[in-house]
């Protein structure tokens, strides 16, 4: 297939001659894709291998795929990045990066597909000497046991035909301060060689410091300990909040208090749930690979159970509030604000949100979602029509518009439950205005 490359700006083009390295980038998602334009506007000529036409296209004429990211928006304009669905491109470039995703599937278990194909594309790729590096976040062994394997198939050899190092992303979408350019970054190769060869790479795009680890093995432990570390975490708060519930003590305000601690606390939050790619996600990769070499992960279990349960928790709370006001949830209009995982960001996967409406259907309650950034799965068209729709709310991501509700506002439109997964709401003043409140653990 002849590969129609768009215009390339002139300054991103010249830049780009000045390096002698090509890069091409396998999966142009929150990960990939700015890693693409960083990589451009550093001067590196920049391919982009997507599955996806529609994606390609509009990436090709400058605007972004991804929703809320206005400096992405800004830097896929510059039209620096060429995208496109033929993998064959991999052969025309130096450096090849995988950064596809890593889900699990409903029974929890590790999908290893979209690595394996990519990598499978990079092996009937490859161009002789090139550096593969694998972005996306997987188990300790990993690369060793499963990408390797593929990119040997042929009988190429590690260290003449190709080098492989692992450097997990650690992006924070929506993040104001930290980001693709400043995060410090660690990365491990299959062999010394590798890692240098990588951190040279890393260091002649990123501003934050890169750290050479001594294995490809610690750089997948790396990323997994982050993130299980941040689900070990939130999990105690969300169990502090079932527990001081019944104790009758504020756990938003005990978290505030304990955080005046200089040292050895950090502060995390209750919610009605863990969302997003990483955090729900990577400890199962963990616990399944130490699973297969005999080891088994209770704490990282108990820590991803107790996140699972709290959009259940949720609902079982406004069943209760319900109950106490005389009204079954069956066939009361319950309006539910938001579904994406995260506060000002257009992202739903693995939301909180999407659970709590699928239990909240399942008892036959009358459901509106809205969601700014999801239009097309909204039931209303704006907020007031959700609130004035709505006997219960549930406040279940923290954008901006939800967390500055007034209880004013909430009082004229009738609504008479509120619960507010976020703790993001004045209670004194919803409970003043006449409207039930119940929060996570407050
Ligand atoms: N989203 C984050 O905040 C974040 C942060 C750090 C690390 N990560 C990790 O980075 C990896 C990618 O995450 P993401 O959020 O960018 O995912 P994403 O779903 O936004 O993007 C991945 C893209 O890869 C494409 N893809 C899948 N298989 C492909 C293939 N064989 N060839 C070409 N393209 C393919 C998908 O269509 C998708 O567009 C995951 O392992 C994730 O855990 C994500």
């Amino acid at each position: 297939m002849k590969i129609t490359h768009p215009k390339v700006t002139m300054s991103i083009r010249k830049s780009a001659k000045k390096k002698k390295n090509i890069v091409a980038i396998i999966g142009l998602g929150y990960v990939g894709l700015p890693l693409a334009v960083l990589c451009a506007e550093k001067g590196y000529r920049t391919y982009g291998v997507a599955l996806d036409r529609k994606k390609v296209n509009m990436i090709n004429s400058g605007v972004s795929p991804i929703p809320g990211d206005q400096e992405l928006d800004r830097l896929v304009a510059k039209k620096g990045i060429i995208a496109t669905i033929d993998a064959g491109i991999i052969r025309k470039s130096d450096i090849a990066i995988i950064c596809v995703p890593t889900p699990v599937d409903k029974f929890y278990n590790p999908d290893l597909g979209p690595v394996k194909s990519a990598a499978t594309k990079v092996a009937k790729n490859m161009k002789r000497g090139q550096l593969v590096i694998v972005e996306s976040t997987i188990n300790p062994g990993v690369c060793e046991e499963v990408v390797l394997p593929i990119l040997e198939k042929d009988g190429k050899k590690l260290g003449k035909d190709f080098f492989l190092a692992h450097c997990p992303e650690r992006i924070n979408p929506g993040d104001p301060k930290w980001n693709v350019r400043n995060i410090p970054r660690v990365v491990g190769g299959v062999t010394p060689q590798c890692t240098k060869r990588a951190a040279i790479f890393y260091r002649s795009i990123l501003e934050g410091n890169v750290r050479e680890m001594k294995s490809i093995k610690e750089a997948e432990a790396t990323k997994i300990i982050e993130n299980s570390f941040r689900d070990i975490n939130i999990a105690f708060v969300n169990e502090l909040a079932k527990s001081f519930d019944k104790l009758g003590i504020d756990v938003h305000d005990v978290i505030k208090g304990a955080a005046t601690k200089p040292f050895a606390f950090m502060a995390h939050y209750p919610s009605c749930g863990v969302g997003g790619h990483c955090i729900p996600v990577d400890p199962y990769y963990l616990i399944e690979r130490a699973k297969q070499s005999g080891f088994d992960h209770r704490f990282l279990r108990l820590a991803r159970e107790i996140n699972n349960s709290m959009p259940a928790y949720v609902v079982n709370q406004l069943i209760r509030i319900l109950n106490d006001i005389g009204k079954p949830l069956k066939g009361t209009t319950v309006g539910v604000l938001g579904l994406s995982y995260k506060p000002n960001v257009g992202d739903i996967r693995e939301s909180p949100s999407l659970k709590i409406i699928e239990l909240l259907r399942s008892f036959s309650a009358n459901v509106h979602v809205y969601d700014p950034y999801f239009p097309q799965q909204s039931t209303v068209k704006t907020l007031d029509a959700l609130l004035s729709k709505s006997t219960a709310v549930i406040l279940a991501t923290g954008h901006k518009e939800f967390v500055a509700l007034t209880a004013g506002e909430l009082k004229r439109r009738g609504v008479k439950v509120i619960i507010d997964g976020q703790n993001a709401l004045d209670r004194e003043k919803i409970i003043r205005a006449g409207i039930r409140y119940k929060g996570i653990g407050r």
